[in-house]
């Protein structure tokens, strides 16, 4: 076995899942019978494999309800971040799943020194990496601290396959998660279905703000506001969940919020934001529908100190521009200070809370409506 490249029509006939050989449409051979096309080969081929998917930790059960939405049948939570499924149905559905991590195929135990080549291989036979770029040999590389070993898998794929083994460009990544060998397609991660994004080291991880938007329960049309939008991430997840929000952010750093203009354009994302303090907001009352903000909580922006002043203003400005029924999602490691400061504003509930971990901080994200009373007189 060779990759997809140079190989013979009938190799190439059966390299390719049934239902590509089934369906002309999108499909180019050429008269030597190589199949080409962009990175992914059918967006909308159905597939049939077993999954590996990530997100960030707390939102397996999120994950799980998409999953599931979008043919992932039986699909369990393997931890409170990853979940293992069987999924059929096409890939365009999987790659529409904003909180997805990460995917891939299971290809053995890792009690295994080696992954199942004969699953990576009937899996471009019939499933999930049958739908990669068949242009040429699939690039692949292997996440393995032990050198050795390492090397020993890459060489083992290799003759297998006839990959090329190309870390700085994968297609494939192969590695060990929650107790399997895990074939990862690089097309289904998130920092390549969100494109490239300008950074602060305390940018919030893309796929934790389409949770934190996730939470949010937008609806179309609605006003949108991140009192601290930093360099705009949670505006784009925002604006990917609707196209027709109204999107507002403000930020107090003129570089950072240069870089969410910057973000903004690249993504098409036409939003309103300004270079100013967060406080007040620039929304009459009760205007907006949803805050959904990753607000400094003293790690890598702000204090508790700026904090014990900061939050007791937000939740009053909360309080006087969200609609009867507007939510805010807020997420922070100061927590007892949140919850305390909503405690004191009248008219503010916490209605959820949940807990999420990335990258050493574990945050919860607290979700904000209007007391029920105070919705009431308000309508
Ligand atoms: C946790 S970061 C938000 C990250 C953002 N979601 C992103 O993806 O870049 C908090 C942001 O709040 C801004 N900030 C802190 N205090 C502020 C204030 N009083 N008014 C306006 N912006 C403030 C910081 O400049 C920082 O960009």
């Amino acid at each position: 076995m060779t990759g997809c490249r140079g190989l013979a029509a009938t190799a190439v006939a059966r390299l390719l899942p049934s239902s590509v050989r089934n369906e002309s449409q999108g499909l180019i051979i050429t008269s030597n019978q190589r199949a080409y096309t962009s990175a992914l080969l059918h967006q909308n081929l159905l597939i049939s494999d077993h999954l590996l998917c990530t997100t960030v930790h707390g939102a397996a059960d999120l994950l799980l309800e998409d999953l599931r939405s979008r043919g992932a049948n039986p699909a369990t939570p393997v931890d409170d971040a990853t979940v293992r499924s069987d999924f059929r149905g096409v890939i365009a559905t999987l790659r529409a799943i904003e909180i997805l991590g990460s995917a891939g195929i299971v290809v053995g135990h890792s009690t295994d020194t080696l992954p199942d080549l004969d699953r990576l291989l009937a899996s471009v036979d019939h499933g999930l990496l049958g739908v990669l770029d068949c242009g040429s040999p699939l690039r692949f590389r292997v996440e393995l601290r032990d050198a050795a070993h390492r090397r020993k898998v890459i060489d083992a794929i290799k003759v297998a396959t006839g990959w090329i083994n190309d870390p700085a460009d994968w297609t494939v990544n192969i590695l060990r998660r929650a107790g399997v060998w895990i074939a990862e397609v690089g097309e289904l991660h998130y920092s390549r279905r969100f494109g490239r994004l300008r950074r602060q080291p305390w940018s919030t991880n893309p796929v934790l703000a389409a949770v934190l938007v996730r939470l949010a329960k937008l609806n179309s049309g609605q006003l949108v506001h991140d009192p601290f939008c930093g360099t705009g991430t949670l505006l784009i997840a925002a604006h990917r969940a609707y196209e027709t929000l109204r999107i507002t952010g403000t930020d107090h750093d003129r570089r950072t919020l240069e870089m969410a203009r910057g973000n903004l354009d690249d993504h098409q994302v036409a939003a309103t934001v300004t270079s100013t303090a967060a406080l007040p907001f620039p929304h009459p009352d009760h205007s907006v529908d949803r805050v959904v903000s990753n607000v400094p909580f003293g790690k890598q922006v702000g204090n508790h100190g700026d904090n014990v002043i900061l939050y007791p203003r937000l939740m009053t400005e909360i309080a006087r521009t969200l609609r009867p029924d507007g939510r805010a999602v807020l997420l922070t490691e100061d927590k007892r200070l949140l919850v305390e400061s909503v405690a004191r504003t009248p008219g503010l509930k916490i209605i959820r809370e949940r807990l999420l971990r990335y990258s050493g901080a574990s945050p919860t994200a607290y979700v904000i409506m209007r007391t029920r009373t105070v919705r009431h007189r308000r309508r």
